[in-house]
């Protein structure tokens, strides 16, 4: 079984409520923040004070993607009541183990996410450290580009290393998920698909929501 997790990058962000009120309702897993800078992606987004606004607010647990330098500074800022994962770059991070340290240190799941060129490999000697790998479908920093098929082959040989290793590290993928690439990401092994514009561009929110929650199950 798989989770959907929308990106509310893609949302009406006058409508914002409303619609984290019809993913709830139609079975999505968690909400999938992403956090841009403008220095590690070419886009810069939003960052804590909408987080804060949402929580109280909402039954989901929040998924944290920080697509920004040096993230270990701003991690204060993003632990919350609703706060699950908190997952940072592995491009970003020179300490990387010292992150992943930080952010499990105050009970939150720790994850890296990995660039459409970094191989899976760079994570060898923390896949103990951490709770969740995020593999990127597309080059990050923008909602609605098209899906880098390779991506699917990382999460298979993350799946592959994660039962050699006797893991339970969570896989996700983010970036270029539709409802036609969904089955196939899922079967390659992955846990949590992100999903920005296929939920919210679409005519029916709740709708594409409910459909994604019914094909991963
Ligand atoms: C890309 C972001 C993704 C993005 C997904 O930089 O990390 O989460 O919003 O959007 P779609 O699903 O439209 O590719
Ligand atoms: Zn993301």
């Amino acid at each position: 079984m798989a989770i959907i997790a929308p990106s509310i990058l893609s949302a009406d962000f006058y409508e914002l409520g409303k619609q984290i009120q019809q993913i709830e309702r139609s079975g999505a897993g968690l909400i999938h923040f992403d956090v841009m800078d403008g220095v590690f992606v070419p886009n810069i987004s939003f960052g804590a004070p909408v987080l804060r606004a949402l929580e109280g607010k909402t039954d989901l647990r929040f998924d944290i993607h920080l697509m920004i330098e040096d993230p270990g500074k701003l991690i204060p800022d993003f632990i919350g009541s609703r706060t699950e994962y908190i997952v940072v770059h592995q491009e970003a991070c020179i300490h990387l183990h010292r992150v992943l340290q930080q952010i499990r240190q105050v009970g939150i799941k720790a994850g890296v996410a990995l660039n459409p060129a970094t191989p899976v490999s760079t994570l060898d000697w923390v896949f103990e450290d951490l709770d969740l790998v995020c593999i990127m479908g597309v080059n990050p920093g923008f909602g609605g580009q098209r899906f880098i098929p390779q991506s699917r082959r990382k999460v298979e040989e993350l799946d592959r290393i994660r039962r050699e290793r006797g893991l339970s590290f969570k896989i996700e993928l983010d970036g270029g998920v539709t409802l036609d690439n969904a089955l196939g990401i899922r079967q390659a092994g992955c846990d949590i698909l992100v999903a920005g514009s296929a939920v919210f561009s679409s005519p029916d929110i709740e709708e594409a929501t409910r459909k994604f929650a019914k094909l991963l199950k």
